[in-house]
């Protein structure tokens, strides 16, 4: 049977990210579980800020990957550290470009899941986040996940050696994967 496709796209604009440290968790989780993982670090698309103009004129070999393994995805994870209450505008930005969807049939990711996690630096942060991440699934046309989640001390996730040290984080992390991999697993058979 054909395998699971599924595209982790986030992390932040910095070299040691967090954000994209968590993201790489999940993908690893549902590799585990199955699934064939792409990962796209945002650092990596190097995109200007949108425009139509900018979208027409893009010959951006990383981003042309992108959309098509976007196009041949069962589900998504997306990461976004918080930035004063909301995702990045380097997140936001490359969710922009998936304007080039707009005219697919069906449009964007429609009816495909979407897992989010939002990570912010403080104590109870990342909620604010998270519900700008489920509205921009919902306006893309997808389906958010449930066990998306948002994570505070952000900074402070990981030991010296750059894993994972919290078991709650790792535990609520693998119950987004897991239902991330059955959702897209029912909504494509
Ligand atoms: C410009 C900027 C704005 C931030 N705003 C918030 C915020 O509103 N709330 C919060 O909890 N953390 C905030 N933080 C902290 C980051 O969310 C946190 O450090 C996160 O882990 C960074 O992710 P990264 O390691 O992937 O870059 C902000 C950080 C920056 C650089």
């Amino acid at each position: 049977m054909k395998k699971i496709n599924i595209v982790c796209l986030g992390g932040s604009m910095e070299q040691q990210s967090s954000t994209l440290a968590v993201l790489k968790y999940a993908a690893l989780k549902l590799k585990e579980l199955g699934a064939d993982v792409y990962i796209s670090d945002i650092r990596t698309l190097k995109l200007p800020v949108f425009s139509y103009k900018a979208l027409r004129s893009m010959k951006n070999r990383k981003f042309t990957e992108l959309v098509k393994k976007i196009q041949g995805a069962d589900g998504f994870i997306f990461a976004s550290p918080e930035y004063h209450g909301s995702v990045s505008s380097a997140f936001k930005n490359v969710i922009d470009y998936l304007e080039v969807l707009s005219d697919e049939k069906p449009p964007y990711l429609s009816l495909k899941p979407v897992g989010c996690i939002a990570l912010g630096g403080a104590e109870n942060a990342g909620y604010a986040t998270l519900n700008s991440m489920v509205s921009i699934v919902h306006n893309l046309r997808g389906i958010a996940a449930p066990s998306s989640l948002a994570i505070g001390y952000g900074s402070s996730l990981f030991d010296a050696k750059g894993k994972l040290k919290s078991e709650l984080i790792i535990k609520r992390v693998n119950r987004l994967a897991e239902e991330l991999f059955l959702l897209a697993k029912r909504l494509r058979d």
